[in-house]
């Protein structure tokens, strides 16, 4: 079997640390009953590209428990769990190619690794993986059946694919499901974020300025998570109706040149590049913390910050910290990159439990293929959706209400009102 992993002899401890997030992924649990009786998937060869974690490793053994045979590699090179990496090739057996901190290289190497065993399915977290196949190849396209997108980066530039007329397949947005964004984009990013800085720089959010950059869900989440501990909430946003909500909500908003003058914390979660540029950077107090969570490591613009810099130093795990001429200092966390993953632990089991539930009933309507699904980007089916929201409930002990024949008369029809 081939792979790339850091050290196998991180395999015990990473199997432990799996384990201890498949206790919180109930709803992927029922499904792997199912899938372990029905094998849905025996024989399909399926190409994964994915943060890989604790809770992705549980993912692609339940693929594997419905009849699949599953490559993974990473889709960002600093949120890899290289202990999760030695536990998946030493006791799961599952190709891995992932190596924390690899390099562009090793990266893309790794995508040509797992697209090397000829997929029949494409799971991608921010479509780098569906992008190299579409690039450079091209000739594994007529075996592709479909694919599954996770995050709204990737659903973006699958769109983007989708009008130029470049698609070579189907692919559902994962991200786009309500058992998705709602839940992991906002608790999940809000929270892991929060842990990200935490564990980078131990400040205290009481009483810090916190800006966000962008309002949509993971904007959303995070900026709850800050106000809850006490931090003043600035978004800035480009879009007037998320604006508008934010003002609603509470928060402060303004436009970014005045927010880069009074903020502490600044973090990016906009899917844009160049969000944080020379001339915030040249207002910003001494001590500022800059961190992004989008998908990508586009958002802040570092060349900016080196080129400002006269020094620059590590002060700590995942804190680089830039010196301007002036003395001012700059602290980057993570490298830019998704700080939720590069620093902490990526969303918890317990909201990943449902996104991987979607991605798992995606995969298995994709290989049952009934709909015929042509090359475009296509929803979540409402009854998966649905599902996933009943089984979660359920594994949470909460029941809900039935609406009565009345109730359902009365919805149905337009004849009564007063
Ligand atoms: N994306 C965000 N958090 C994640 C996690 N814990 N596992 C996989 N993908 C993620």
């Amino acid at each position: 079997m081939q792979y790339d992993c850091k050290d196998l002899k991180l395999a015990d401890a990473g199997k432990k640390r799996i384990e201890w997030a498949w206790e919180n992924m109930p709803v992927c649990g029922l499904i792997r009953e199912r899938f372990e009786r029905e094998k849905p998937l025996e024989g399909v060869r399926i190409a994964a590209c994915l943060h890989v974690t604790t809770e992705t490793a549980n993912l692609a053994s339940t693929l594997r428990a419905g009849g699949a045979e599953v490559a993974l590699c990473a889709s960002n090179p600093l949120s890899t769990q290289d202990d999760v990496v030695a536990s998946l090739v030493k006791h799961e057996e599952i190709p891995t190619f992932a190596v924390r901190g690899e390099d562009g290289e090793r990266y893309y190497g790794h995508i040509k690794a797992v697209l090397d065993t000829k997929p029949m399915i494409t799971m991608d977290d921010g479509a780098d993986l569906v992008s190299t196949l579409h690039k450079e190849r091209r000739e594994l396209l007529a075996g592709i059946k479909g694919g599954t997108e996770e995050t709204t980066t990737g659903v973006i530039r699958l769109r983007s694919m989708e009008r130029n007329g470049v698609l070579m397949y189907p692919i559902i947005a994962i991200n786009d499901a309500e058992t998705k964004h709602l839940f992991d984009n906002r608790y999940g990013t809000g929270q892991s974020t929060i842990d990200g800085i935490l564990r980078s720089t131990n400040m205290l959010f009481a009483g810090s300025r916190f800006v966000a950059f962008g309002y949509g869900w993971c904007g959303r989440g995070t900026a709850t998570r800050a106000k809850g501990m006490g931090a003043n909430v600035i978004i800035v946003e480009v879009d007037p109706l998320k604006a508008l909500e934010a003002v609603m909500d509470g928060y402060t908003v303004m436009q970014s040149l005045e927010a880069a003058a009074v903020g502490d914390v600044f973090v990016t979660l906009t899917g844009d590049t160049s969000i944080l540029r020379k001339e915030h950077f040249e207002r910003m107090k001494d001590g500022a913390i800059v961190a992004n969570a989008g998908h990508f490591n586009v958002e802040i613009d570092i060349p900016a910050l080196e080129g400002l810099a006269v020094d620059k130093r590590t002060m700590r795990d995942n804190v680089v910290q830039y010196v301007l001429k002036d003395g001012r200092k700059i602290n980057l966390l993570g490298e830019g990159r998704l700080i939720n993953l590069a620093a902490a632990e990526g969303h918890p089991a317990m909201v990943m439990d449902m996104s991987f539930a979607n991605q798992l009933l995606a995969v298995e309507y994709l290989v049952k293929g009934k709909a015929g699904l042509d090359k475009r980007v296509h929803p979540v089916p409402r009854e998966i959706d649905g599902a996933v929201a009943s089984l979660k409930l359920a594994s949470m002990g909460v029941k809900i209400d039935e609406l009565t024949e009345k109730q359902k008369r009365y919805l149905a029809s337009w004849e009564e009102g007063t």
